[in-house]
């Protein structure tokens, strides 16, 4: 794992637009995982600003790490529309170029397969933005997933349809199921790129990064990746022994 520490937000957000850039100027048709969730819009401000000043990502292929179960696709709060709004539309790609789980399935079981199948045949993730989520969880695999697990419905747990909630108008209207990548699939990706900032994450990145990889910590599971950034704002690494 390299990480990187920086009181700048904009620092990091530049380093990691630079792994994007990088990738797309290689490999024109990548396969790249979006992370949903506040933390990585920035960064997806950013490759669009470097769109605007003639980056080619039309070929780019999309895929993501999770989805809500029970939302229409159309709704404002599923992301498949935060992934239409931030990443889709401003960077000039084809919807049908993208792998996104369908989570307004009658069947979201059958749509989760279905979901890992499709990642499977892109030839996995070249590149996969991460958040982690306070109680350490990443995509939604909450705490007790195993490292092993594959792509599938799972529950959020309180403490995630909490934090979820300021997102939506009514705390009821959080769904409490949702179609994740599993541990396992998102261990796959050949590149993964993970960025947390604020004090909010501070004891979830302290674990994941200096904790014993456990399940109870589904994020200290990328102690076993073969090859991921950790980029940390000051906040967020404050509660680390080695800074
Ligand atoms: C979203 C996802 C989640 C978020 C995490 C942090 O696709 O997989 O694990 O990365 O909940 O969310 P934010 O960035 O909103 O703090």
């Amino acid at each position: 794992m390299r990480i990187t520490t920086d009181a700048d937000i904009t620092h990091l957000i530049t380093r990691a637009a630079d792994a994007i850039e990088d990738l797309v100027r290689d490999t024109p048709d990548a396969v790249l995982g979006i992370a949903t969730g506040s933390t990585p819009e920035p960064l997806y401000a950013e490759i669009t600003a470097r769109a605007s000043r003639g980056l080619d990502l039309s070929r780019l292929r999309i895929t993501c790490l999770d989805e809500y179960v029970g939302l229409d696709a159309r709704h404002p709060q599923s992301y498949r529309h935060y992934i239409v709004q931030h990443v889709l539309e401003p960077w000039g790609i084809d919807p049908e170029a993208t792998v996104l789980p369908t989570g307004d399935s009658d069947d979201p079981d059958a749509a989760a397969a279905d979901f890992e199948r499709r990642i499977l045949g892109l030839g996995g993730v070249d590149l996969q933005i991460l958040g982690v989520g306070p109680n350490g969880h990443i995509a939604f695999n909450e705490p007790g997933s195993s490292f092993s697990s594959r792509t599938r419905v799972v529950g959020l747990t309180p403490s995630t349809r909490e934090a979820n909630s300021r997102f939506f108008a009514d705390k009821a209207e959080v769904p409490s199921r949702a179609i994740s990548q599993g541990i396992g699939t998102i261990l796959e990706s050949r590149h993964a790129l993970m960025l947390a900032f604020g004090e909010g994450k501070a004891p979830a990145v302290r674990a994941m990064l200096e904790g014993p990889a456990t399940e109870d910590v589904p994020a200290s599971a990328l102690q076993k990746h073969a090859d991921v950034d950790v980029y940390l704002d000051d906040a967020a690494a404050s509660l680390l022994a080695d800074r």
